[in-house]
């Protein structure tokens, strides 16, 4: 069997779009191609085609990923990955993938990130999961924080906080690493903005800003109610945060607060995106009554080039190491000299001997500072040719709190 891999034209983007369902198992959304379109670039999408009918999909979005230091670097976001049941592992996937990535490379785009639906996947092609996440819990009725929280919440409608929400994202994103932009049509859809063919908005979300002294927006929250739940008598409800986003730790926990005060409030759950780690926490009285579940990996990371994503980010503790990145798919394969520290970073190919080897998968997990080397050479999975490399690559890459990925695509 051939099957032809390139990139999507506009007459079977419908098409392409209702392949995308199928393979999510969503066929009820077929239809869906005149939406999609408004912010789908027709030169980042990629089909798979059987005598022309669409049988695989990948999408490469235009993005810009937070890294250590604060620098925002061009990142493909790798999307919309299907292929027809009736197609799998004949190498669909993978001549898509091969075909996004070349052209993110040629773009000069240093990274490509994704999400992975199962953790199996995409480690064969040099991705490696650089964040971590996880769902959080907090038991309403025993929510006491120690201390007095600054900011007020304020309910506002969905075209306000279109606007406000969005301009707070943007501020976050330049706070956290491993946050990615994300453009206002794709905030817009994310709210639900721009429903589907017969759609609504929904109404069941509601939103929130918190508001410093001065009245600046300095958080903002999407949140639902489960289904009415009474028990014994009591009231038991479950409040969900959808978002919930703030510029500093004080702030995001008088978000979670407000949640917790409600009447007829028992748990308030974060299901989706949040930290391994919430620092939030750490203002309760009993940490105890906040808990996490689910946790997983997050943001997967590829290098494209290595040299200018290593110089891209910042180092808490300064350094300098050759690295020797074995890359089987040759983007990121070579051996590098990084010196970097708090202020900037030099990184360029040398004829040194290396310090240590790794593969590029690797280097893609330690890229953000969420995983350290010495736990991949634990794992054998970085070679040390020089005593103390491991340990100087893994002080230079870490970092002091962890990276997150709050938003998907
Ligand atoms: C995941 C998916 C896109 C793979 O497509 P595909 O065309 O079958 O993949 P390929 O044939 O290129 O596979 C390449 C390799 O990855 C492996 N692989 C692919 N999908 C895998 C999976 N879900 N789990 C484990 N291994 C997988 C294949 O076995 C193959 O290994 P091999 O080279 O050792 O034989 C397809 O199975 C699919 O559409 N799944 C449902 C939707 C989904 O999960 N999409 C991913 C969203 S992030």
């Amino acid at each position: 069997m051939t099957f032809d891999v390139r990139k999507v034209n506009d007459e079977e983007f419908d098409a392409w779009s209702d392949a995308i369902d199928i393979g999510f198992l969503t066929p009820q959304n077929r239809g869906d191609g005149p939406r999609r379109r408004r912010w789908f670039d027709l030169d980042r999408c990629w089909g798979a085609f059987d005598a022309g009918k669409p049988v695989g999909t990948l999408r490469s979005i235009e993005m810009e990923l937070t890294v250590p230091g604060g620098a925002f670097v061009p990142l493909a976001g790798i999307s919309a990955v299907t292929v027809a049941p009736t197609h799998r592992r004949n190498g669909l996937l993978s001549r898509m993938l091969a075909g996004a990535l070349s052209a993110s490379k040629e773009r000069g785009e240093p990274l490509a990130g994704l999400y992975a639906a199962e953790y199996p996947i995409y480690g064969r092609f040099g991705f490696g999961a650089a964040t971590t996440t996880a769902n959080w819990h907090l038991d309403a009725r025993a929510a006491t924080f120690a201390r007095e929280l600054p900011g007020s919440v304020e309910l506002v409608d969905a075209e306000t906080v279109c606007e406000e929400g969005f301009k707070l994202y943007d501020r976050l994103r330049a706070l956290t690493p491993g946050a990615v932009s994300r453009p206002r049509e794709l905030w817009e859809r994310h709210l639900g903005l721009v429903p589907r063919e017969g759609g609504s908005v929904p109404k069941h979300d509601l939103y929130a800003l918190c508001r410093d002294r001065d009245g600046h927006v300095v958080g903002y929250m999407r949140y639902k109610f489960d289904e009415e739940r009474w028990t014994h008598d009591r009231p038991d409800n479950v409040v969900e945060a959808r978002d919930l986003f703030a510029l500093t730790v004080e702030y995001e926990a008088r978000l979670w607060k407000y949640l917790a005060d409600h009447d007829w409030v028992s748990e308030v759950r974060a299901p989706v995106m949040r930290r391994e780690d919430e620092l939030w926490r750490e203002l309760l009285v009993n940490r105890r009554v906040a808990w996490a579940d689910n946790q997983a990996d997050g943001e997967w990371i590829r290098v494209l080039d290595a040299p200018a994503a290593l110089a891209a980010r910042r180092y808490e503790v300064p350094g300098r190491i050759v690295l020797r990145v074995v890359d089987k798919d040759g983007y990121a394969d070579g051996t590098f000299a990084l010196d970097g520290g708090p202020d900037g970073a030099t990184c360029t190919a040398t004829g040194e001997s290396a310090d240590v080897t790794l593969p590029a998968a690797v280097l893609a997990a330690i890229y953000l500072g969420g995983f350290t080397a010495g736990r991949f050479a634990a794992l054998g999975m970085i070679d040390e040719h020089n005593a103390g490399a491991v340990a100087r690559l893994s002080a230079m890459f870490q970092t002091a709190i962890a990276p997150w990925s709050p938003v998907g695509y």
